[in-house]
Order: structure tokens, then C-alpha cells, then sequence
């Protein structure tokens, strides 16, 4: 019925992709963004905290080829922005403020890159430095409940039941902390800007995972209208939250480019991007788990601690106890939410946000408890089960975890797991079997979308959404083929622009959810157009038929109780004298959140194995099962399990961004200093899709797959490692040390 919505469509834009044919936002030459095009570097604090007195700008002014050099004192003045949704870190050069270390205090722009960066390092700043706190731990005092939580779904703080009583009385108590490090996007892209003016109108080319926010940004921040704004993006080399809000120097490239009259290229070096963009921010979890003699969870209490810069620049919060409070079913749950503010840049979203480190907690104290109750870990989830949604009180949309742990232990063996740790080996290394729970929410926006039909009988879709990477063009091409019957070749789908149809921005794994409908509505509206037009030709072999005796085959309209009847999709438009003809049409959600809790779910496996002298783990195996609605394309699907399984493999074993407690500077701001996975730390990773039919969530039963697939990643790995060694670590990564039980 659906015939290519599932299939394992090869990329449409990969040729593109493989020749380099595919334009990131630093490679528009100017014979697109215009001539004269220059180059801005930004100069960075090098205090954590303090005033800036004064610049020396002399040297850098005389060099040959400066055109401006932008600082607190010289900027034009901009709107009074306050920080908010759409400016998620205010603008920078507003004040001589130092707030932490890396902070943009100036922009130099010369014609060319190198002579930018020459003077950007002649730039000296004079400045009062103050005392700053710049690591959580000498900040916990400070730790305060987030004003702004969850997009206002929910407070920082809920309860249900009595979790003091029921914790206090519980047969069998775990009570511990877990610790997981400052992390950073690292895409392969970096951040980049070309800001080119045209008269009061400015196009912004950005490295972005949403071009509808990035015109409410620009636009808000030079206090001018977005239709002002044009916002492109063809392609993102991978976001991973880190491009989801628009940050300051995108705003700085547009008001540079504005100073200097002539576009202007601005690229955050990959050092930069330790500073510039967000990060997934530490956090310190207290779980407290209380389950009876059987195994019956009686009390789940997270309260959950994280990092966070000055308040003046935002308020982020990781929302690490969402997911305890609706993952299992239990009559007393407590939740708790603090931040600690240090002299740090704005945290963000990071690859599942709340749920990544949230989970590794929560998942990490089950195994602890199956452990106390000397039952198999997947068995003590099983016994929890949650039916429904203890949390918000309502039922799932839908819930296949159950097939996720069955079938997911199934393939890895699961059934052949001794309970005793330290009991498998293989040569002179420890081998370790461990599980967790993943789950992710389902999340939605509104979107429309606009589709025009040729005669020649092609199709084009156009969207204001974006392709961070993920497959966004290959989907929506199928679900529009799908409608019209059209071979995928016969369509193109062009996103990353502005003035599309709006769109949301890629975060929170709702691009498909919020954009497949859309282009599917379109589709279908130029679909009624079609049969209308061909009911109303006189000499359309359909004449005296009605629109539901017609259904389309092949890119042909056919008659269904006689299917040699037909007419192709172009010879329509022809025989009505049209060369073209689209439909605008969009999809939004409605208040079936009020009356559904919706969710994907999914089951993690892995097997490890441990050197026990050296400490280091090896990820050796992997399955996981995953159920997220309908998958539209199996091939861009499966890429995106085997995607976030090796981000939370990285995350488990490698990933941590370390910071200077005496100067608030990043010290590993490299590709060779931060740690992230190979291909040769990955295994072969086995990934299983339970496809469930959802037609709640929305018309095309998707859940969204972006995040789900990291989370619990990190937690099965450490309980494998617990499995493999005795040893309970609890402060990811598992670096060796750590594995070894020494003290660094
Ligand atoms: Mo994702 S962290 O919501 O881009």
C-alpha cells in the first residue's frame, strides 16, 4: 500500500555528498553570496571572569587588509535583547562583561582569512580580573532551582505517592550517586556563518539546525523583521543539539558584514567550538531506588544536579529525572532539579538531552538492584513493567519495550547470562554482559509544506526544515513519491531555506514527525487537484466517475475497477493546458498529548570484555532493539541506531571535555585530546526495529528515532563492566583508572 515509505532508499543527496558536491554553509562562493567577500575571526576572553578596561587595537588596525575591528566600545548599538527561547545566550560585545573564559569580546574582519587571524592575535585586552568559581564542585553552593524547565511542560520538582515513606520502609534500598562529565557536539561541520547584506536585507548562509530559528534570532538581535532575514542551509555536516539555537557569532557575523558593506565569512575553529556553542553540561545524580522482597520497584527518588554558566547569559537545565519519573511503574516518585551556576558558557542540548546522562543514572542504579536482589537485571525491568504512564496518568499511544527486551536478548543470548560477576573470560580478559532501558519522548511541531506537480511528471516538495545529516531529504522524497505514485527519482526535495514553507528546527527528534505529514498533505492536496482537473476534462476517459473511483498507480491516474483506464500524472496537466500546478498544506498536532503519554522505547545489550591489568574496555558486542513508530527508511534508519550507539559508546568509555579549575580554559579543545570513538572501537552493532502502528502520534506513525538510540548506552556498558570486573563505576567515562579502582 505504502510502497516506498520503509524501504531502503539509498541516500537521494549521497552522490552529491561522495563528489563534494553538497554545499556546507563556508563553501557558498561569491558568485552566490556576492562579491567582495571577507573574513571575520572572533577574539575570545582569555579570564574567566572579571571587566575588560581597555583594548589595544594599534597593532592590529596598521596590518594591510583590516577593514574593522568590533568590540564592546565600537559596536552599533543593537535592540536591548534579553536572553529568551529564541536568543538562548545574549549577543556578545553588549558590555565589557567577562562572564567566563572564551566569551567573544571582539571581531576583527579582514580580506583575507589569514590576515584576519593575524590581526585577531594582535588584539591585546587590559582587564579586572575577578575570583571565579569554574567548576561545579567549588559551585555546589550556589546550585538554585531553574526558573525556566522543560519548555514550561513541567516544574523542575514533581512527586507522586509518598517516596520518603515508601523509601524509608523499603526491604531493599539503593542509594548512590553518578557522575557524567562536561561533553562537547563535535560535529564534522564546524559552526559557520556568511553574513551578505542587499540593501536593509540581509541572507544568512549558517551551519544551522533550524533556519526558521536562526531568522527569528537574527532578526530579533538586529531588531528588524525576519521577512528581512533569508536563512540558507543545504546541508549541515551533523548538529547533535549544538546547532539547534542560533548563537552569538551568527549575529556577529550579520552586524560585521553590515559595518564593512560587504558579505562576510565567519568559521568557528574547532577550538572555538569548546566555547561557542554549548555543551552537554555535568551533572552529579543522587538515585535512590526502594523495590520489596520480589523485586516491585516501592520508591524511585532522581534529584538531579547540573552545571550551568551565569544565569545573565540563560538558564539551561539537563533534565535528567524526566525519564524516572514515567520509565517504571511505581506508586512513590520524587524528582528534583537544581543548577549550579559557575563561570562557564551556557550549557544546550546534547544528543538526547536529559534522558542520555538521566538514564545512564536511573539504568545504572537497576542494575545495582538486580544485583541486590540477585536477580537477572532484564528480568527485575520486566517485573516493573510500566503499562501506563505513572507520571502524567495516562495511557501510551503506543509501547512495544516489551518486544524491545524480548526480542533484543533473544539475538544477543541473553538467556545464557551467569548472574555471578567475574565469571566470564576469554583468554587473559574479563568479559561483562550488560543491559539497559532506552526511551525517548515523541515529539511533534507544526510544519507546512509545499508541493508543485509538473507536466513533464516530476514533483518537487519544499520545506523550511533542514537535513542535519540524517537522512531528511531521502524520507520526505519517499513519503511524496509514496502519495503521487511516483518513482523517488521523479521527485526533489529541496529544504534549508528560509523562505519555505515554515518548518521547526531539527531538535528533539521531531523532524520527521513534524515535516513527513506535512509534505504528505501537500502531496495529497495536489492530488485532489489532479483528480478535480481530470473529473473536469470532457475528454478524460474518467468522465462520469467520481473522485473515489480513481486511485494513482505508477504516476498515472487509475480507475480502480478497471485499471487499463489510466491517464499519466503529466498527461493531466497537459490536457489542461498547465505546466504546473502545487498545493500548500501543513500538519500540527492536536491535543492528543492531553489524552496520550507517547514515547519510543528500546532495549540496549552489549557484551565487553575488561584487560584486567591495564583497565581498558572493549566493546566487543551489540545489539539493540528499538521501537519508534514506523521507520520510513530502514537504510537512513539503521544508520541512525548504529549513529547514536556509537555516541553513547563514546559517551560510556571516551567522551569528556576537562576544564582548568585555576583559569576556566577547556584543556583537551581538540579532536586528539577529546576522545570519541573509531571505527575501530565499534563492533559490528546489531540493531532491530519493532515497527508499531501508531496513528496517534500522527498521520504517518512516526515517533522519531535521532536521540532514542544513545540512550541506556552508557549504562548497559557500565553494568557490563560491573558484570566483567565486581567493580561498580559510577563517574563516566570509564577510563582505565577508573576500571582499576585507583585514585587519580
Ligand atoms: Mo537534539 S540535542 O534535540 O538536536
Amino acid at each position: 500500500m505504502l510502497p516506498r515509505i520503509g524501504q531502503p532508499l539509498d541516500r537521494v543527496d549521497g552522490r552529491l555528498k561522495v563528489t563534494g558536491g553538497a554545499r556546507y554553509a563556508a563553501e557558498f562562493p561569491p558568485s552566490t553570496v556576492g562579491a567582495g567577500l571577507v573574513h571575520a575571526v572572533l577574539v575570545q576572553s582569555t579570564i574567566a571572569r572579571g571587566t575588560i578596561t581597555g583594548f589595544d587595537l594599534g597593532a592590529a588596525k596598521a596590518l594591510p587588509g583590516v577593514l574593522a575591528i568590533l568590540t564592546p566600545d565600537s559596536t552599533m548599538p543593537l535592540p536591548d535583547v534579553k536572553p529568551s527561547s529564541a536568543v538562548a545566550s545574549i549577543p556578545m560585545l553588549r558590555d565589557r562583561k567577562v562572564r567566563y573564559q572564551g566569551q567573544h569580546i571582539a571581531v576583527v574582519v579582514a580580506d583575507t582569512l589569514e590576515r584576519a587571524q593575524d590581526a585577531a592575535s594582535r588584539v591585546v585586552v587590559h582587564y579586572a580580573t575577578e575570583p571565579a568559581v569554574t567548576t561545579m564542585e567549588d559551585g555546589l553552593k550556589g546550585a538554585y532551582k531553574p526558573h525556566s524547565f522543560a519548555n514550561g511542560r513541567q516544574p523542575p520538582d514533581t512527586s507522586r505517592g509518598d517516596f520518603d515513606g515508601a523509601f524509608t520502609g523499603a526491604a531493599i534500598k539503593i542509594d548512590e550517586t553518578y557522575v557524567t562529565p562536561i561533553e562537547h557536539h563535535n560535529a564534522m561541520e564546524p559552526h559557520a556563518t556568511i553574513a551578505a547584506w542587499n540593501g536593509d536585507r540581509v541572507t544568512v548562509y549558517n551551519a544551522t539546525q533550524s533556519v526558521s530559528g536562526t531568522q527569528q534570532t537574527v532578526a530579533t538581535c538586529l531588531g528588524i523583521a525576519p521577512r528581512q532575514v533569508q536563512v540558507v542551509a543545504d546541508f549541515i555536516g551533523g548538529g547533535f543539539g549544538s546547532k539547534g539555537v542560533t548563537w552569538p557569532h551568527v549575529v556577529l557575523a550579520a552586524i560585521a558584514a553590515r559595518e564593512v558593506g560587504r558579505p562576510v565569512k565567519l568559521v568557528l575553529t574547532r577550538a572555538q567550538m569548546y566555547s561557542s556553542n554549548g555543551y552537554r553540561p555535568k551533572t552529579i545524580q543522587h538515585v535512590r531506588l526502594g523495590a520489596d522482597a520480589t523485586g516491585q520497584l516501592v520508591a524511585i527518588g532522581h534529584d538531579g544536579l547540573a552545571q550551568m554558566s551565569d544565569p545573565e547569559l540563560g538558564e539551561f537545565t539537563e533534565t535528567v529525572g524526566i525519564a524516572s519519573q514515567m520509565l517504571y511503574a511505581c506508586p512513590n516518585v520524587s524528582v528534583t532539579h537544581r543548577v549550579v551556576p559557575i563561570a562557564a558558557p551556557l550549557p544546550t542540548f546534547m544528543r538526547a538531552p536529559g534522558e542520555a546522562s538521566g538514564v545512564y543514572a536511573l539504568e545504572s542504579a537497576m542494575d545495582e538492584l538486580a544485583v541486590a536482589l540477585k536477580i537477572d537485571p532484564l528480568d527485575l525491568r520486566l517485573r516493573n513493567y510500566a503499562e501506563t504512564d505513572g507520571h502524567e496518568g495516562k495511557p501510551f499511544s503506543s509501547k512495544s519495550l516489551r518486544d524491545c527486551y524480548t526480542k533484543g536478548a533473544a539475538l544477543f543470548g541473553w538467556d545464557k547470562r551467569p548472574l555471578t560477576p567475574g565469571t566470564l573470560r576469554s583468554g587473559d580478559k574479563l568479559l561483562g554482559w550488560g543491559m539497559a532501558t532506552a526511551t525517548y519522548p515523541m515529539n511533534r511541531g507544526q510544519a507546512e509544506a509545499t508541493v508543485h506537480v509538473f507536466a513533464n511528471g516530476s514533483a518537487v516538495l519544499r520545506i523550511g526544515s533542514q537535513d542535519i545529516g540524517t537522512g531528511t531529504y531521502t524520507v520526505l522524497t519517499q513519503v511524496v513519491a509514496d502519495a503521487l505514485s511516483l518513482p523517488p527519482a521523479a521527485v526533489r526535495t529541496e529544504l534549508g531555506d528560509s523562505r519555505f514553507p515554515k518548518a521547526p528546527g531539527s531538535g528533539g527528534s521531531q523532524t520527521v514527525a513534524s515535516c513527513a505529514p506535512a509534505a504528505q498533505a501537500a502531496a495529497q492536496a495536489c492530488r485532489q487537484k489532479l483528480i478535480d482537473m481530470t473529473l473536469a476534462d470532457g475528454q478524460s476517459p474518467f468522465q462520469g466517475r467520481g473522485a473515489e473511483a480513481i486511485d494513482f498507480i505508477d504516476g498515472n491516474l487509475v480507475l480502480k475497477d478497471q485499471p487499463t483506464t489510466r491517464i499519466a500524472i503529466g498527461d493531466v496537466l497537459k490536457r489542461a493546458g498547465t505546466e504546473r500546478i502545487e498545493a500548500t498544506a501543513g500538519s500540527r498536532p492536536g491535543d492528543e498529548k492531553q489524552h496520550y503519554s507517547m514515547h519510543s522505547f528500546g532495549a540496549q545489550f552489549v557484551e565487553v570484555s575488561v584487560d584486567p591489568e591495564l583497565g581498558e574496555v572493549r566493546v566487543l558486542r551489540y545489539v539493540g532493539a528499538f521501537a519508534a513508530g514506523r521507520i520510513l527508511n530502514a537504510k537512513t534508519g539503521r544508520s541512525q541506531l548504529i549513529g547514536g550507539i556509537t555516541y553513547g559508546i563514546g559517551m560510556a568509555l571516551l567522551e569528556e571535555t576537562l576544564v582548568d579549575r585555576k583559569t576556566g580554559r577547556v584543556t583537551n579543545p581538540t579532536l586528539a585530546e577529546y576522545l570519541m570513538p573509531v571505527h575501530a572501537d565499534i563492533p559490528d552493532i546489531q540493531t532491530i526495529f519493532i515497527e508499531e502502528d501508531d496513528a496517534l502520534v500522527n498521520a504517518l506513525g512516526v515517533k522519531g528515532i535521532g536521540e532514542l538510540p544513545m540512550v541506556g548506552v552508557a549504562a548497559a556498558i557500565a553494568n557490563a563492566v560491573y558484570h566483567a570486573t565486581g567493580r561498580r563505576v559510577r563517574d563516566l567515562p570509564l577510563r582505565p583508572e577508573k576500571v582499576l579502582g585507583l585514585t587519580i
